[in-house]
């Protein structure tokens, strides 16, 4: 086993450090986030992003995939830390922790990297609020095949614990990248697809509307829906036919409909 540090005391700065990560406001401050287990981890590692700091209880040390992590992790100058319960507890703040957890340097994708042509949908999402809409939809669109998700105006942190335990490990695989309403609207100017609406007033059913890859979705606020100046920054609005008395899906829900009616 890859030597690491015995850790106890629950005053232990970096135990502190990593606890602090439930707040935006750390997370912001350091570029850090926290992942949970060892699944995650380790497809993190696969996909070339190695933890800072890595904590692991005793049970877990001798699992042959946490000690290629951990190696992983040594080898990138990350650091190593075998901790006891109480510490797992205190860290992810969850009775029931997880016997491995990450923390890892946040990495947004600058607006004017995405590079349209990489994939043949992209989902931007306006206002999002809910931490688990937002980590639902970054794992839907791993799961169909989008290119990334473009946080448009003030959004819920990808990176929050909450986000990130809903994306069940596609943090690491999608991009994800930030804009304030009007740089989005500029930026968008130069899109070569078919920028897409979804929204409740729409007129046509998203089965019925001509899509030109690559395309952009755009989805709603949750309590608010897309704003008038988003809904015109549409070639297409269309709407999801709701035949019951439900009066809106779920946000993520609509992403995924539109998602996989959107990707070949
Ligand atoms: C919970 S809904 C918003 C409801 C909001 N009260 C409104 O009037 O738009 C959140 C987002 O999901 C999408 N959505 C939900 N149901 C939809 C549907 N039936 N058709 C198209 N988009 C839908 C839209 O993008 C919407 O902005």
């Amino acid at each position: 086993m890859i030597p690491a540090r015995p850790v106890t005391s629950l005053q232990n700065a970096t135990v502190k450090a990593a606890r602090a990560l439930h707040m935006r406001k750390e997370r912001e401050a350091s570029g850090l986030f926290l992942a949970e287990g060892l699944k995650i981890v380790a497809e993190a590692v696969e996909l070339g992003r190695t933890p800072r700091t890595l904590f692991f209880g005793r049970e877990a040390a001798d699992h042959p995939v946490l000690q290629r992590v951990a190696r992983a992790t040594a080898q990138a100058g990350g650091e190593l830390l075998e901790v006891s319960h109480d510490v797992l507890e205190k860290v992810s703040r969850r009775e029931n922790p997880q016997t491995v957890l990450g923390i890892f340097p946040q990495a947004f994708t600058p607006l004017q990297d995405i590079q349209p042509d990489a994939a043949a949908c992209w989902v931007a999402l306006d206002r999002v609020r809910d931490p688990g809409n937002l980590g639902t939809i970054v794992r839907t669109a791993d799961a169909a095949g989008a290119g990334g998700v473009i946080l448009v105006g003030e959004c819920a942190d990808p990176y929050s614990v909450e986000a990130v335990r809903a994306t069940m490990g596609s943090i690491f695989a999608v991009r994800i990248a930030r804009a304030a309403l009007q740089e989005f609207l500029a930026w968008r100017t130069a899109w070569p697809g078919s920028v897409v609406g979804s929204l409740l007033s729409a007129t046509t059913d998203y089965r019925a509307a001509n899509y030109r890859a690559p395309t952009l979705l755009l989805m709603g606020n949750e309590q608010q829906g897309l704003p008038p100046e988003l809904a015109r920054a549409c070639d297409v609005n269309v709407k999801i036919p709701m035949r019951g008395r439900a009066d809106s899906l779920n946000l993520a829900v609509a992403t995924g409909i539109m998602l996989y009616a959107l990707l070949p």
